[in-house]
């Protein structure tokens, strides 16, 4: 038997921080007035139950890729990070409609990023705050000098413009952050986890193979029982945001920004009411003009609230990503 032998294992900056955010927003604006009919429903009650009153919907241009890379260009450029200094590029998206490659690979070639390992993550909603987490545990071990994390979305590919409970809600975008060294610690420790007895509350309706052997074959849009999400998210997701707090070690008086998935405005409130949020915290209601773009809305969100001056550089901001799984995850970053 020969002696075991030692091999070294990397290790990088003891903290990191998000350097920079970009933001794709489709240009067409979808105001409730065009969806209503299909529905059977109305601009009063739409914004009364989640606050939207209009989405951006992605055209046949505005694909996966090309809003990915608009997003990351940006991030990149308010960074001062160069594509070819990009490590790793995780990709957070429940619509891409191809099973294989990742769009991440796709994604990292236009960007030109020299190599940079690619891979996307599946967990819906929750998917930002996941790629997060990773990026800045990749980058503290020594994995990934700089890592670009994208949440996108062209959820109107994946849902059912007739089904009253999802067709007002979903919507398409793209943003990104690039993720690196920094001398103070930027990302607070990620509270995370899944909730798999609730795994068909937020779905797909059916298997591919189920598709494919239809004899009407039609897209597997998403469905969703809103009502148990709903109660799910409002009393679930205060108490994982209140751990990322602790684990962070700030009190609620210290946070500047709330950036929570853009789910459904009264969701937020229920939040904001159960961790008693002081009044100078500023909280994210990008939902009103952009609706639930899943994987993107906290990026999405986040840019709004830095560009709309809501969110300052060294802010402190907490994030919870909460959807299908049911999965979520939540940390306190500093705003770059
Ligand atoms: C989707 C959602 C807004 C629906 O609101 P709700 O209050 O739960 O709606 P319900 O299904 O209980 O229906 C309540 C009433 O509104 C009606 N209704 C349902 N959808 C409607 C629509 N689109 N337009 C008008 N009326 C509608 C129902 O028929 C019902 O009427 P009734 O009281 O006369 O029977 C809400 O469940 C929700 O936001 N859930 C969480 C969704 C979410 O955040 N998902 C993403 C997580 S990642």
């Amino acid at each position: 038997m020969s002696a075991t032998k030692t091999i070294r294992q990397a290790t990088g900056p003891a903290a990191t921080r998000l350097l920079g955010v970009g933001a794709y927003r489709p240009a067409r604006v979808v105001p409730n007035a065009e969806l209503v009919e299909a529905i059977d429903s109305s601009d009063e009650w739409i914004q009364q139950r989640s606050g939207i009153r209009s989405r951006r919907i992605a055209d046949e241009s505005e694909t996966l890729v090309s809003m990915s890379v608009a997003a990351a260009t940006e991030a990149l450029a308010s960074a001062g990070i160069a594509a070819g200094q990009v490590d790793c590029v995780i990709v957070a998206t429940v619509s891409h409609m191809l099973q294989t490659p990742s769009a991440a690979t796709a994604i990292a070639h236009e960007l030109g990023t020299e190599q940079a390992a690619a891979f996307d993550v599946s967990a819906a909603c929750a998917g930002f705050c996941h790629g997060v987490a990773l990026a800045s545990d990749m980058v503290r071990a020594g994995s990934a000098g700089y890592a670009l994390v994208i949440g996108v979305e062209r959820l109107s590919d994946v849902t059912d413009v007739t089904d009253r409970g999802t067709a007002f809600l979903f919507a398409d975008g793209a943003g990104a952050v690039v993720v690196g060294p920094s001398e103070t610690p930027g990302i607070g420790p990620v509270v995370w986890g899944s909730d798999g007895e609730h795994y068909d509350h937020i779905r797909s309706r059916e298997d591919w193979r189920d598709v494919v052997a239809s004899d009407s074959p039609r897209m597997p849009h998403l469905v969703m029982k809103g009502n148990s999400v709903f109660r799910w998210a409002s009393y679930s997701m205060a108490k994982v945001a209140q751990q990322a707090l602790d684990r962070a070690g700030i009190t609620v008086d210290e946070l500047d920004c709330f950036v929570p998935h853009q789910a459904n405005n009264r969701i937020t409130d229920t939040m904001v009411r159960t961790m008693g949020l002081p009044p100078s915290v500023q909280v994210a209601r990008d939902i009103v003009d952009t609706g639930n773009t899943s994987a993107a809305s906290i990026p999405l969100a986040l840019h709004r609230m830095i560009t709309e001056g809501q969110a300052r550089s060294g802010d402190t901001a907490l994030l919870v990503a909460f959807g299908a799984g049911l999965s979520y995850a939540a940390q306190v970053v500093v705003v770059p």
